[in-house]
C-alpha cells in the first residue's frame, strides 16, 4: 500500500499504461515523455514485445523490463527523465533488484553509448528506429549484457505493427503517417534524433484507420512532424522522390489525398492530424478539410515568432507576411477554423522589436491556444553551432510570461464566443473532477464537460454551452 502510494505520487505527469494483463511470464512497464509520436511509438514498442511474451503492467515494481520513452526537445525534458532514472534506480535496489530498464526515443538517439556511462542503472538504448530489435537486446541483457541500437532508418516505418493501444480510451486513437523531419529548423534536435523524412505506406495507415473503426473508436490524429510533407512513392526518403520514376510519380500520395482517403473511410470518424508546417500547408489541403465535414476545424500550425529576420534565423521558410497570408486563405475556406501555435521566445539575438512583432502576430490571429517555450539551445544543432544563446535568462523568463497572458487573454475570448452556441461533441470518458460528468472535444478541440444522462462513451452528443474557464468549456446536453 504504501509503495503503490510512493509510486503514484511520482508518476505523476507521466501518461502510463492502463493495462494490466499478463500475457506471458514476463511484465513490461512503459512510460512515455514528449510528443504525441512518442506515444503512439511506445504502442509499437509495446506490440514487438508482447509478440516475445511480454505482458504489460503499471506497477513499476513487479516488472521485468522497465522502458522509458524520451525526449529531447529542450534541456528540461531531458533533466526530468534523468531524475525519472534516479526513481528508477531507488526502486530497483529497494523492490526489484532484477529490473531490466532500457531508454529510448530521442534522448537515447542524441547520447547514444554515453547514456549507458552515466547512468549505471541502464541496460539498454535504443533509438526510434531500432525498436525491432527490442527482443534480441532484451535477450542481450538478460544474458548480462548491456544492448544498445541506435541506426536510423531511411525506410523504417513500422507500417504493418499493429499497435497495442496502451493508456487509450477505446474512442480516439493516434495513427502515424510520416518520421523523421528535413526542415532542419536551426534549434530543433529532432532531425538528429529521428532521421530523415520518410512516409508510411497509404494501404497501412488506411488498413489502420479501417480496423480502428471496426473496434469501435470514433477519432484518429494522423501523426507526423510534418504531416504536410507526406509523400508515398513506394517508400523510402522524402529527398529520393526526385529520383521516382514517372509511373511512380503518377501513382504517388501526397498529403491532401491521404487525407481524404481517410476521411472518406466512414462519416462517423472523425479525423484530426498534427503537427502542420506553415511551409508545406498548401490550399489542396484546407479544400479537403473544408469539404469533409468529418474532419475537424482545427488546425495546429506552429509559428515560432512574429519577426521574419528571426524565423530566417530559425530557418524556418516562410516570412511574418506568408505565414499571415496563409492564416487569411484558411480563414477565407474554413470561417470556423480554430487554430493554434507553438512559439519560442528568446531565440539567439531576439530583440524587443523582434517580440513586440511575435506580439503583434499574435494579436492579428488570436490564436486558440498556444504551447509557448523558451528557447533552450540544443547541442549540435545550426543554432548551437553557428549562433549565440545570448538572451538573458530574465528576458526570456519576461517575454514568455507576455506572450502566455497574452495567448490566456485570447483564448478566453475565444472560450467565451462559445457560450450560448451548441456543438457537437464526441464522449472520450468521464471527467476526472465529477462521475457526474462526461469530458469530450468539439470539432475546435476545446474541451467540454456536461452532465452524463443516459449517454456513453464513444457516442457524438449535441452540447449547449453554458460557461467556460480558458481552457475548459461547461454545457448541457440537448
Ligand atoms: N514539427 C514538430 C515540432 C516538434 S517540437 C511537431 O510535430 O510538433 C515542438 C515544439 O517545441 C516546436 O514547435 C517548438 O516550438 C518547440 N521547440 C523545439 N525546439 C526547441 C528548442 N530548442 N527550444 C525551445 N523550444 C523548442
Ligand atoms: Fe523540428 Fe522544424 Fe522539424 S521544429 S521537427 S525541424 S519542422
Amino acid at each position: 500500500m504504501f509503495l503503490k502510494k510512493i509510486i503514484d505520487e511520482k508518476i505523476q505527469g507521466a501518461v502510463l499504461n492502463k493495462t494490466n494483463k499478463q500475457i506471458g511470464l514476463k511484465k513490461m512497464y512503459i512510460e512515455s515523455y514528449g510528443c504525441q509520436m512518442n506515444f503512439s511509438d511506445s504502442e509499437i514498442v509495446a506490440s514487438i514485445l508482447t509478440e516475445e511474451g511480454f505482458g504489460t503492467t503499471n506497477i513499476i515494481e513487479e516488472a521485468n523490463l522497465v522502458l522509458i520513452n524520451t525526449c529531447s526537445i529542450r534541456e528540461k525534458a531531458e533533466q526530468t527523465i534523468r531524475k525519472r532514472l534516479q526513481f528508477y534506480n531507488s526502486i530497483k535496489k529497494k523492490y526489484n533488484k532484477n529490473m531490466m530498464v532500457g531508454v529510448l526515443g530521442c534522448m537515447a538517439e542524441r547520447l547514444k553509448e554515453n547514456l549507458l556511462e552515466e547512468e549505471k542503472l541502464v541496460d539498454m538504448v535504443v533509438g526510434p528506429d531500432a525498436y525491432r530489435d527490442l527482443p534480441k537486446l532484451v535477450n542481450q541483457i538478460e544474458d548480462g549484457k548491456k544492448g544498445i541500437n541506435v541506426f536510423l532508418s531511411l525506410e523504417e516505418t513500422y507500417a504493418e505493427i499493429n499497435p497495442v493501444r496502451l493508456a487509450g480510451n477505446g474512442v480516439t486513437a493516434f495513427v502515424s503517417i510520416t518520421r523523421g523531419c528535413d526542415n532542419m529548423c536551426t534549434f530543433c534536435v529532432v532531425p538528429y534524433t529521428r532521421g530523415r523524412e520518410r512516409s508510411r505506406d497509404p494501404k497501412s495507415i488506411i488498413k489502420e484507420c479501417q480496423q480502428l473503426v471496426k473496434q469501435g473508436y470514433k477519432e484518429v490524429t494522423l501523426l507526423g512532424q510534418n504531416v504536410d510533407s507526406y509523400l508515398w512513392y513506394g517508400g523510402g526518403p522524402k529527398k529520393e522522390f526526385k529520383k521516382a520514376t514517372e509511373e511512380e510519380i503518377k501513382n504517388s500520395w501526397n498529403f491532401a489525398k491521404l487525407l481524404e482517403k481517410v476521411a472518406q473511410i466512414s462519416s462517423e470518424l472523425r479525423v484530426r492530424f498534427s503537427t502542420s508546417n506553415p511551409q508545406d500547408m498548401h490550399l489542396d489541403v484546407i479544400d479537403v478539410i473544408a469539404k469533409y465535414k468529418n474532419i475537424c476545424n482545427y488546425i495546429h500550425l506552429p509559428v515560432q515568432s512574429g519577426s521574419t529576420r528571426i524565423l530566417k534565423l530559425m530557418n524556418r521558410g516562410y516570412t511574418r507576411e506568408e505565414y499571415l497570408l496563409l492564416i487569411d486563405r484558411i480563414k477565407k475556406r474554413i470561417p470556423d477554423c480554430a487554430i493554434s501555435m507553438d512559439m519560442i521566445t528568446g531565440f539567439c539575438s531576439e530583440k524587443e522589436e523582434d517580440h513586440l512583432e511575435t506580439l503583434s502576430l499574435m494579436d492579428y490571429v488570436k490564436y486558440e491556444y498556444g504551447y509557448m517555450f523558451k528557447y533552450s539551445e540544443r547541442p549540435n544543432t545550426t543554432a548551437a553551432k553557428r549562433m549565440k544563446d545570448d538572451i538573458k535568462e530574465s528576458i526570456k523568463q519576461r517575454r514568455l510570461s507576455e506572450i502566455i497572458n497574452k495567448q490566456r487573454k485570447h483564448s478566453l475570448l475565444s472560450m467565451q464566443k462559445k457560450i450560448g452556441q451548441t456543438y457537437e461533441v464526441l464522449i472520450e470518458g468521464t471527467s476526472k473532477r465529477s462521475k457526474q460528468h462526461f469530458f469530450g472535444r468539439t470539432t475546435h478541440n476545446s474541451t467540454v464537460i456536461f452532465n452524463k444522462k443516459h449517454y456513453k462513451k464513444g457516442d457524438y452528443v449535441m452540447v449547449n454551452i453554458k460557461e467556460c474557464t480558458s481552457a475548459t468549456l461547461i454545457g448541457d446536453i440537448i
